[in-house]
């Protein structure tokens, strides 16, 4: 149990370090369910990323304040308790755990560590090697062969003790019982399940109605701790091995020649390492590994890099818990948990009222995330989250991150608050309503609202619209607040001039702007229509309007009937449409002449009904460039990647978008063969 401060630490004052206290005992209490449910029971109820963020912060907090640090926080445990029912193994060299590396930052930390600890200026080249291995997320065991003969296996345990599973791994066929040679070893490694398998085993548990594991590294580990040898036999485990407990008769001096030795042996190991000469090239390989990571067959959490050289290894030693050689760089979680500190109401240009969650910055998939959607008020009862509490974020393709969990476990002691929508629009203080056809609450002072007409404008210059190329939302919140631009067509108006006002420009990009600006000036009728942010009017159905009333005179001219003779035009979006004409009649007039909209031609095309999506940079041509020529052979440029994307064309430096084509398993074009198939046509 925690120790009552004895002393106080030096700058801190008593009402933190009580709060401190506070905290240190509830992670604790915390860790220590985790710690069972994970290690004992095979069940645990937290992520894996959850978990290793609070006991890294239960790590600083006792760093920042040692007289509250004791022996016996979960912080100084390797892994748990043995489990009673199973024989116990001491470990002739303990079975420690790697310090976690999260960012590039702290795996150049690692590095300087090493370097003090070998006396090593920082300027001067090291002169060992780094090996990256992929972190298995499986279950650590040791595997004692003696002359040649499988004699002992154990799980990690502790670090000190661990459970008597020799019997159990005798029977698996992917772990070797007799190595190609007649030598002692004391071997480690993880023991695994492919993801195949593991969907493979849940379908068969319930078909038998027995409960499905949470991961595979659950089944992994339920399977291998099975008091019936029988059942482990016909569980798909596997093996790689990646380090020894006493060298016995291995006479490797590195980790590269210990890996090489064990394929010499028999013994499986992972083909996925690589020996780097410093940091940069581990972090590349972490980005590579992290591309490839949903396509291998098993599940990793990161790499773990070792200093490659034995030597090197001995004079670096080891801390209480971990060794000084080796850190685990963890991947980024894709779910992160951080403190809703309020909820905004943001109101676009729809009217539509969209409850925003302001959250404490926390790293997300390597961004940080300060806001989060919350959809609207329904999502929030549905989700019963109150502003205080700690919630869940993801961030999936290239969508805003959102809002989509609460952590009830931490609730307790805080003051939370209740979130109700507001009666009335924030932005201009008309009351608001619930109109047939929208979810949620809108502002309906469409003319006047100030949010509403900002985000029209901004839609306006968007890339599916208009694509005034630089203009980004930033620029045009300046414009308005300089009471340059109060409606969309106001934009043609913005000089260069005007421009080397605003901070922060020079006369290169105030050029830049205007001629984009400028550029935009010749357009099409379907961008135009969707251009003019009419409500319930997306991409598609502006292009089945353009294709019907012929020109914008069109647009304003158009019965009613006729309106409703268009396909997906039903009761309300016809009302919308002569709403929106009726109070924007002036702003339509005015944009008829300054455009030139160019004729609409019918596209058909060998693409048509094909969706396609752009990541990264491409060399020869520019991403509107590639997306002209995507739509003149009448496929569609989707900006996000989903089921009905027939290919992502893949550039420099991609995006997420590519990582989700893989999971979804989509076609992937590099710039080559999109050239190729352009060429084809
Ligand atoms: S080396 C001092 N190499 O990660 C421990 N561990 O937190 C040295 N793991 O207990 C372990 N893949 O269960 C090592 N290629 C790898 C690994 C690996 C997964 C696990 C292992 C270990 C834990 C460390």
């Amino acid at each position: 149990m925690a120790s009552k401060p004895t002393s106080k630490t030096k700058d801190s004052d008593p009402l933190e370090q009580r709060t401190a206290q506070k905290r240190i005992l509830e992670l604790r209490r915390l860790l220590k369910i985790y710690n069972r449910e994970y290690f004992e029971e095979d069940s645990p109820t937290v992520s894996d990323s959850e978990y290793d963020r609070l006991k890294l912060e239960l790590i600083e907090l006792e760093k920042k304040y040692p007289e509250l640090d004791t022996p016996d926080s979960p912080s100084h445990l390797v892994g748990s308790k043995v489990r009673a029912d199973f024989a116990k193994v001491e470990h002739s060299k303990l079975m420690l755990s790697l310090e976690n590396a999260f960012n590039e930052e702290d795996i150049l930390n690692f590095e300087k560590r090493i370097r003090k600890v070998i006396g090593l200026p920082l300027e001067k080249p090291n002169p060992w090697m780094y090996i990256c291995e992929p972190k298995m997320d499986g279950l650590a065991v040791e595997i004692i062969y003696t002359k040649g003969k499988l004699s002992k296996a154990s799980t990690r345990g502790d670090g000190r003790v661990g459970e008597d599973i020799t019997e159990n791994l005798r029977v698996v066929r992917g772990i070797p019982s007799t190595l190609k040679k007649n030598l002692s070893l004391e071997v480690r490694g993880e023991i695994f399940i492919n993801k195949e398998d593991f969907e493979k085993l849940n379908k068969q548990r319930k078909a038998e109605e027995l409960p499905p594991f949470a991961n595979p590294r659950n089944a992994a580990a339920g399977s291998l701790r099975q008091l019936d040898p029988k059942i482990t036999a016909n569980r798909p485990l596997k093996l790689f091995t990646y380090g020894i407990g006493l060298p016995l008769d291995c006479k490797a001096k590195s980790q590269d020649e210990l890996l090489s030795f064990f394929l010499e042996c028999g013994l499986p190991i992972n083909p996925e390492q690589k020996l780097c000469k410093n940091m940069a090239e581990v972090q590349k390989f972490y980005k590579d590994l992290e591309t490839k990571r949903e396509k291998l067959p098993y599940e990793i959490d990161g790499l773990v890099i070792k200093v490659n050289e034995w030597r090197y290894q001995e004079e670096l030693g080891f801390t209480s818990n971990h060794p000084r050689s080796a850190i685990a760089y963890k991947f980024d979680s894709p779910i992160a948990t951080t403190l809703l500190e309020d909820i905004d109401v943001q109101v676009g240009r729809t009217g539509a009222l969209t409850p925003v969650a302001v959250l404490k910055p926390v790293s997300l998939s390597g961004v940080v995330v300060s806001s989060a959607s919350l959809h609207n008020e329904d999502e929030i009862e549905r989700l019963g989250v109150k502003i205080g509490d700690i919630v869940e974020v993801v961030r999936s393709g290239d969508v805003i991150p959102k809002v989509i969990g609460v952590k009830r476990d931490a609730r307790k002691g805080k003051n939370l608050k209740e979130f109700k929508m507001p009666e009335q629009c924030p932005s201009c203080g008309t009351k608001v309503v619930k109109t047939e056809g929208f979810v949620g609450r809108r502002c309906p002072n469409s003319h006047h609202c100030p949010a509403q007409s900002e985000e029209r404008i901004i839609h306006f210059a968007f890339k599916d619209a208009l694509n005034m190329e630089g203009i980004g939302p930033q620029w045009v919140r300046q414009f308005i607040e300089k009471g340059w631009v109060k409606s969309p067509s106001d934009l043609f108006s913005i000089t260069e001039e005007k421009l080397m006002t605003l901070e922060r420009m020079g006369d290169v990009l105030a050029k830049k702007m205007v001629a984009s600006i400028q550029s935009r000036k010749k357009t099409t009728l379907p961008r135009l229509i969707f251009g003019l942010g009419i409500p319930h009017v997306g991409e598609t159905l502006a292009q089945k309007l353009a294709k019907k009333v012929k020109t914008l005179s069109g647009l304003l001219e158009i019965s009613d009937e006729d309106l409703l003779s268009i396909e997906d035009i039903g009761e309300t979006v016809a009302r919308s449409i002569s709403e929106f004409r009726l109070l924007n009649i002036d702003e339509i007039k005015k944009l008829q002449n300054l455009l030139e909209i160019e004729k609409a031609v019918e596209v058909k095309g060998p693409w048509l009904h094909q969706n396609f999506v752009l990541t990264g940079s491409l060399s020869s041509l520019s991403r509107s460039e590639a997306e002209e020529k995507i739509r003149s052979l009448g496929g569609t440029a989707q900006s996000s990647v989903t089921k009905v994307t027939t290919a992502v064309i893949v550039g420099d430096e991609p995006g997420s978008k590519l990582e989700k084509a893989q999971k979804l398993g989509i076609q992937i074009w590099d710039e080559k063969e999109f050239l190729k198939r352009l060429k084809k046509i």
